[in-house]
Order: C-alpha cells, then structure tokens, then sequence
C-alpha cells in the first residue's frame, strides 16, 4: 500500500505532494480502497442518500468559445433552441409529481438585461406552478453581482459556476483568449455568488489535454480553499466540431480519465464530508454504470435529464452523451431500482441542500 494510502485511511491530513501520489493510484486494490473509504466518508457524514435534481437545458445558445465545447459560439453544425414556457413548465411539473425536490436550469453562457429578465421571469413562474416546492439551481454562467442578487431575489437558491481547470495556466489553455474568459473574473463570480447567499457550486473537468495529476490535486485545494458547496466534475470528453478534438492523442484512455475522476470524487469527499457532489452525466458517458459507480465513491447528487427528447440531442456539450432518447419517466423508474440495489436511498421531496452551506451560514 502506498504510504499516502495508509496515511489516508488513518485519517492523517491530505498535503498535495499525498493527494497527487492518491490520484497517481495504479494498483486495483488501492484503487478500490480509496474509493471504498469515499463511501464510508460519505455514509458518516451526510448518509447514503442521493438528492434528484431534475436538469432542463433551457437553451443551447452560448455567446462564448470555450475550446472543448460542443455548443461553442462558433460551432455553426448545431441549430439553436430556446425551450417555450410551456416545455420548461411541463419539466418542472414533472420533477414535482415524480417529487425530486429539486430543478437545475442549465442554459450556454448568455448575458444581458432580455436573458436576465427571462430566467428572472421563469423563476418565478416556475415557483407559482409547483406551490414554492421546488429548490431551483442556475447554471447560467458568468453575470454580474446584481443579477445573481436579483436571481437570488426571484426564488434560484443554488448557482453552478464551474471554474473547469483551477490552474491559471490550464485555464487559459482551454479558452480563447478573446477577452471573454479571465480567470479572476470567473473566481470572482464565486465570490459574488456567496456574498448573495447562494449556496454555491463549482468543478473542473478531468483528463484534459496537458492537464497533470499535479493540476487536478490543485483542483481539490481549490474547492477547499473557495469553502465551496457543491461539486460537478467529470471527465472530459471529445468532441469532433470543436478545436480541442485536435488535441486528443494527448488524450489518456478514456477509461483511465473514467477512473482518475472516480478517484477525484473520493478524495473530494473525504476532504469536505458535508458538501454535495454530483455523478456527472460525463461518467455515465464513458461507463453505462458510471452514476452509480461515482455514487459509490462518494457523490450524492443525480441530475435526470429533463429536457424534451427533440431539444436534448442539440444539447451536445461533448460526442457519445447518453439517454438521448429516454423518456424522463422510464429513466426515472429505472433509477430507483439502480440506487436501492446498491444500497442507497432517493431523498424524494427533500431539498437535499448541502449540509456544508449551513454549517459555513452558522
Ligand atoms: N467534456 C466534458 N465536459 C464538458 N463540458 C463542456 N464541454 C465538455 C466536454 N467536452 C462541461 C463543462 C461545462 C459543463 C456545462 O459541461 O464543465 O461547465
Ligand atoms: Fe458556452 Fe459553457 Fe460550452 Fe463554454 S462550456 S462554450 S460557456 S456552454
């Protein structure tokens, strides 16, 4: 056993140099128990119970070129949408009778006062239709503090911001230097987001090209370091339409990125015991027993996707995304049965806010 692993499970604290050696992990029965101790963290700490959080992609439209992005600005193969309020509230009337508790709205990075009054608008509507039940989470990228306090003000109680690569130098590797993407704008944006009370969420993506287990231990400091909430981090994945696919012979197989965020999620969770984790849809990509198998390391958090089917398939952030065609309610079924075989239980009709948020407002 390596002596970061033994170091680990006796619970000593976790310096970069161990973190690296952790993720660095070859040997399948360290592997294994780094994964298992993720488990055993998490059932102590916030239990073996898994919050719903049903996702709707409300628009593919995204002002920005992100280099790895499927629905990058110029990415012109893709037609664009924008869900009518009818789709949006059908969604949410959904997530509300099958009592997920819980709504993440998701939409490309768009700015400006019509798009801050839109999700302004449908905030409250969507609160008005399911009797206040439902907690809402935006994933609306970068805005200014006064539209993350009016979006607070209009029922959003969680924000999803990804910092996708906490290294300034990876960072800047990833996204265009078109004056649209400054690291310190995007860490400031966090900020903004807890200064409005907003329990907030943040994750990076796992396998990029050039990226080192040097930067991904980076990454888990980061999270500690910003006090953050919630988590949602995956692996990266490839799309062919978009400037990175160039990149991917830097690439490691795609099952060794499958299990290094595997192994992400566990230490993530043995760091912060109290924050939410998600099992990305990006898991569920490279492995059909993906979500279940980051829920076994550790994250606490699924996000059935919501979106009506038509819209779903132009929603494609990266090749190869899964349940392109599956209908919401046969996904959800199969769901239940998935977490209950494994041991956990659905939080149906809990908020599942993140117990972290409470303890860092007390
Ligand atoms: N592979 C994996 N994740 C991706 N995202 C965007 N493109 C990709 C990709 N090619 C993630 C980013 C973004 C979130 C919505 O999806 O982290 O924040
Ligand atoms: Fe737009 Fe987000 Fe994709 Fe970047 S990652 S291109 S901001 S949708």
């Amino acid at each position: 056993m390596t002596g970061a692993l033994s170091d680990l499970l006796n619970n000593k604290p976790l310096a970069k140099e161990h973190l690296v050696q952790l993720l660095g992990i070859t040997n399948q029965e360290e592997h294994e128990a780094l994964l298992h101790h993720g488990l055993n963290t998490k059932a102590a700490s916030v239990g073996r119970i898994v919050y719903l959080r049903g996702l709707i992609e409300l628009t593919n439209k995204c002002a920005k070129n992100c280099f790895y992005c499927g629905i990058r600005a110029g990415n012109d193969t893709i037609e664009r949408y924008f869900l009518s309020d009818e789709d949006v509230l059908q969604a949410a009337e959904f997530a509300y009778k099958n009592q997920f508790g819980s709504l993440v709205i998701q939409t490309g990075e768009l700015s400006g006062p019509i798009f801050a009054a839109q999700i302004e608008r449908l905030l409250k509507l969507i609160h008005r239709h399911t009797n206040n039940e439902l907690t809402i989470t935006l994933s609306c990228g970068e805005q200014s503090q006064e539209v993350y306090q009016r979006w607070k003000d209009a029922g959003a109680s969680r924000y999803l911001l990804r910092i996708e690569a906490s290294t300034r130098k990876l960072y800047e590797s990833i996204h265009p230097a078109d004056g649209n993407h400054d690291y310190d704008t995007r860490i400031k944006g966090l900020e903004d987001l807890k200064k409005c009370g907003y329990q907030v969420g943040t994750g990076v993506m796992i396998g990029l090209p050039g990226q080192t287990l040097e930067d991904l231990a980076d990454d888990l400091l980061f999270f500690s370091k910003m006090d953050i909430d919630m988590v949602g981090m995956g692996p990266y994945l490839e799309h062919a339409d978009t400037p990175m696919f160039d990149k991917r012979n830097l690439l490691l197989p795609a099952n060794e990125r499958f299990l290094l965020s595997l192994r992400m999620i566990a230490l993530l969770r043995i760091m912060m015991p109290y924050i939410n984790i998600a099992a990305s849809t990006a898991l569920e990509t490279i492995n059909p027993l993906g979500r279940q198998m980051g829920i076994l390391a550790g994250a606490n958090v699924v996000m059935p996707n919501l979106t009506p089917v038509t819209d779903r398939k132009k929603y494609l952030l990266y090749n190869n995304k899964p349940n392109l065609d599956k209908d919401a309610s046969l996904s959800t079924a199969t769901l239940n049965d998935v977490l209950s075989s494994i041991g956990e239980t659905i939080g149906y009709g809990r908020a599942g806010d993140s117990i972290h948020f409470s303890h860092r407002q007390a």
